[in-house]
């Protein structure tokens, strides 16, 4: 078996549904809301699978989504299996989101992240994101409210796509 990513198909609702409440229990979107997310013309999702051939409906490793809103497209979630983080498959998705942003012709992917959030902002630094601006108290936490951070990332017309971008594009 080997570790594989794909566009969400309708068949991987359940288990797409089922790591989201694994993993966000106190804010997960319902089914109707995922139903209605690969339902959009405007949004595009990936999966990391454990077996790249299997059909969908299977096994999810994790999930990743883009809204295409023409100049500037947004991350709408990324999240990876907690038993399978920490191997690349968080960078993996979120360079295919960067790959489908710049195909669809943004010249800027914007995201949204809560300030304790530390292996997110990991990731996002580790793929080039910079901070855009902060929300104050955006968030509420355990100990108190928590500030958003919005981040993007620039995604200049012409250069040629990065080595991940360019091995995101033939994945897909
Ligand atoms: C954020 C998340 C998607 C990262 O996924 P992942 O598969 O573990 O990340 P990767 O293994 O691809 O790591 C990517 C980079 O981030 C860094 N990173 C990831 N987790 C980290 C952690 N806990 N602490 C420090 N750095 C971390 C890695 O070091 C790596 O950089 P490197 O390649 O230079 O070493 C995952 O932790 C997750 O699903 N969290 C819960 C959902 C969530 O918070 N989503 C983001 C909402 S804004």
């Amino acid at each position: 078996m080997t570790v594989g990513t794909r566009s969400a198909h309708w068949r991987d609702l359940p288990r797409l549904a089922a790591l989201e409440r694994q993993a966000h229990p106190l804010d997960a979107w319902s089914d109707t809301a995922w139903w209605a997310e690969l339902a959009s013309p405007r949004r595009e999702y990936r999966v990391a699978v454990p077996d790249a051939g299997a059909p969908p409906g299977g096994d999810l490793l994790g999930y990743a989504g883009l809204d295409h809103g023409g100049s500037t497209a947004d991350v709408m979630t990324i999240t990876v299996a907690p038993e399978a983080r920490g191997q690349g498959l968080g960078r993996r998705l979120l360079q295919e989101l960067v790959a489908a942003a710049r195909a669809g012709g943004a010249e800027a992917l914007l995201l949204e992240v809560r300030a304790d959030n530390a292996p997110a902002l990991a990731l996002y630094d580790r793929v080039g994101f910079d901070h855009l601006s902060t929300r104050r108290d955006y968030y509420r936490g355990e100990d108190g409210p928590v500030d958003a951070h919005i981040l993007r990332l620039l995604l200049p017309a012409g250069p040629a796509p990065t080595p991940d971008e360019k091995a995101a594009e033939v994945a897909r």
